[in-house]
């Protein structure tokens, strides 16, 4: 059997930890069957072919959860980039958590999203759900709540581009930069910027969704990490993007438009000249 899952951009401009996107490419494809004893191969980019692998922590998770004791043999062919703000963790997670699924017949989506989540948690140190639950769903998700966990679903279609420089972020270290408390007025713009983008989307209104792609909750703390930001950004605009942000915590940027391959090359040209090598992939969001 196998299962596979795509990349997301998470907190999509003023989201963080809430907003996300399912977006078809790169992605993650998980062989697996039940077997005596656990065992992962990996293909694709390097990840840990032992029983750290986060595909690995959420199948046993799921296992445990409905207390069961079963093992899987997986195969993984690793599509996504690992420390690249696609959700690369989060894809194996649910990967692993789908193929538990699987096998032991649990059809329970909220747990296998938290199941998922623990991975999450073992990659990073948090369980945040904003990868996986774009991943499993495809569509555009605002997470209400984790616990119970509630998600709102605005199925969307529309061209995106990521590009992807050769730099690597873990999530674990973008986290760490962030703050426990944020000014009054920062929140209050997130509010603005993340209510008025979820109409926006419903209206299919990508100028405006573009123009409201900004973030004063993490961005500001984090944009020492993205020296290359404004150079980035300025290509993609004057590529005639709508808009254009990070994608979960970076370094992978995205951006909204006309004519997305236009503005990747634009994007994936501003990294070259700052000798950063780079690649573009147009995508659809909204797929899962
Ligand atoms: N919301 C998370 C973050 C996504 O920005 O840390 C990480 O992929």
């Amino acid at each position: 059997m196998r299962v596979r899952v795509p990349a997301t951009v998470a907190n999509f401009g003023p989201g963080f930890d809430v907003f996300g996107v399912g977006i078809g490419e790169p992605h993650d494809e998980l062989r697996f069957r039940e077997s005596d004893e656990w065992s992962i191969n990996v293909r694709g980019f390097p990840v840990p072919a032992d029983g750290s692998n986060v595909a690995v922590v959420a199948a046993k998770t799921l296992a445990s959860m409905v207390g069961e004791e079963v093992a899987l043999r997986m195969e993984l062919k690793k599509g996504i980039r690992p420390r690249s703000g696609l959700g690369s963790s989060g894809a194996s997670s649910l990967a692993g958590s789908l193929a538990m699924a699987k096998v032991l017949g649990v059809e329970d989506e909220e747990l296998i999203l938290k199941a998922a989540m623990e991975g999450e948690r073992a990659a990073c140190g948090s369980a945040h759900g904003d990868n996986v639950v774009p991943a499993y769903y495809g569509d555009f998700t605002v997470i209400e709540s984790l616990n119970p966990l509630r998600v709102h679903r605005i199925p969307v279609d529309f061209h995106v581009v990521v590009v992807l420089p050769s730099v690597e972020i873990p999530t674990r270290e973008a986290r760490k930069v962030l703050p426990e408390k944020v000014p009054l007025k920062d929140a209050v713009k997130n509010v603005a910027l993340a209510s008025s983008l979820v109409k926006a989307l419903q209206e299919g209104d990508l100028k405006t969704v573009g123009r409201l792609l900004d973030d004063r909750l993490a961005f500001p703390y984090r944009r020492r990490l993205y020296p290359w930001w404004e150079t980035a950004k300025k290509a993609a605009i004057e590529a005639g993007a709508y808009g254009v942000s990070i994608s979960g915590s970076g370094p992978a940027v995205f951006a909204i438009g006309e004519d997305v391959t236009e503005i990747g090359k634009a994007i994936a040209e501003a990294f070259n000249r700052m000798d950063i090598e780079a690649e573009a992939y147009i995508t659809v969001a909204g797929r899962g």
